[in-house]
């Protein structure tokens, strides 16, 4: 197994100084229909590829739409059988009161298999979680157990997390060893879809926007950068 685990996405990886590191968590974040769920298939197609064990949480799609919708990408060709799908839905019931043994638990019977076999899990999205424990201190609570247990289990995780239309933002973010933001910019020509990698421990990662775009191939990483055009402050040489 390589010391990273890669997106199979050239430039993106190569941004990322090789792709996440192992046995951390990760987090994409941004709003709906921005391409969070196809960035984070094809992480896990990635991992299948190489023969790793990959676990695909689910909160949103079912089995029938899941494979109609991630298997018809070329990246999911004859990979989409090897990932292990699981589609769950978070119910208050199942969570409350928030213990270590119900979220270890809850994981495990997902799972359905050691969690020390498991290398990649995927977890879209944690803000089906988040809204069922409905309070910030509980939900951050929650994120830490599961990572303890992807750090004793040696997997590399990747969170996917619903931006809020407006106010703040999760602390999710905080607690993570790498943030993707995927977000829409308006630019001369329109709009542009546009990620930023807002934090990556061990890593110099560009400050500037990388724009992309979403098409029958997936994830299409284009060149250049974007830059915000405004600014409030200048550089002077001394
Ligand atoms: N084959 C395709 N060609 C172009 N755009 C696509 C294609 N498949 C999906 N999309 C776009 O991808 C977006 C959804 O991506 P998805 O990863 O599911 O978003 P989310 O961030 O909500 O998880 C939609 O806006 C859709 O228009
Ligand atoms: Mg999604």
């Amino acid at each position: 197994m390589t010391d990273v685990a890669k997106f199979g996405i050239s430039r993106l990886d190569e941004l990322l100084g090789g792709g996440l590191d192992r046995y951390t968590e990760n987090l994409i974040i941004g709003r709906s229909g921005i391409g969070k769920t196809i960035l984070a298939a094809h992480w896990a197609a990635e991992g299948a590829r190489n023969d790793e064990t990959v676990v695909y949480l689910s909160t949103t799609m079912n089995k029938k739409n899941c494979k109609a919708y991630l298997g018809r990408f070329p990246f999911m060709e004859d990979v989409y059988d090897k990932i292990k799908w699981r589609f769950i839905r978070v119910d208050p019931k199942f969570v409350l009161p928030l213990t270590r043994e119900k979220i270890v638990e809850g994981l495990r019977a997902t799972f359905g298999m050691d969690g020390k076999d498991i290398d990649r899990v995927v977890f879209d999205s944690c803000t089906d979680l988040e809204l069922a424990l409905a309070d910030p201190v509980l939900y951050r609570r929650a994120l830490t157990y599961m990572s303890d247990l992807s750090y004793d289990y040696e997997i590399t995780s990747l969170w996917i997390e619903e931006a809020p239309m407006q106010g703040d933002w999760s602390s999710t973010k905080n607690i993570v060893d790498s943030v993707i933001f995927l977000n829409l910019l308006r630019t001369q020509e329109g709009y542009q879809r546009a990620m930023r990698i807002l934090k990556k421990y061990r890593t110099r990662v560009p400050l500037e926007w990388i724009p992309y775009e979403i098409t029958d191939e997936g994830v299409v990483i284009k060149d250049g950068y974007i830059v915000k055009r405004s600014y409030d402050y200048e550089y002077k040489r001394g």
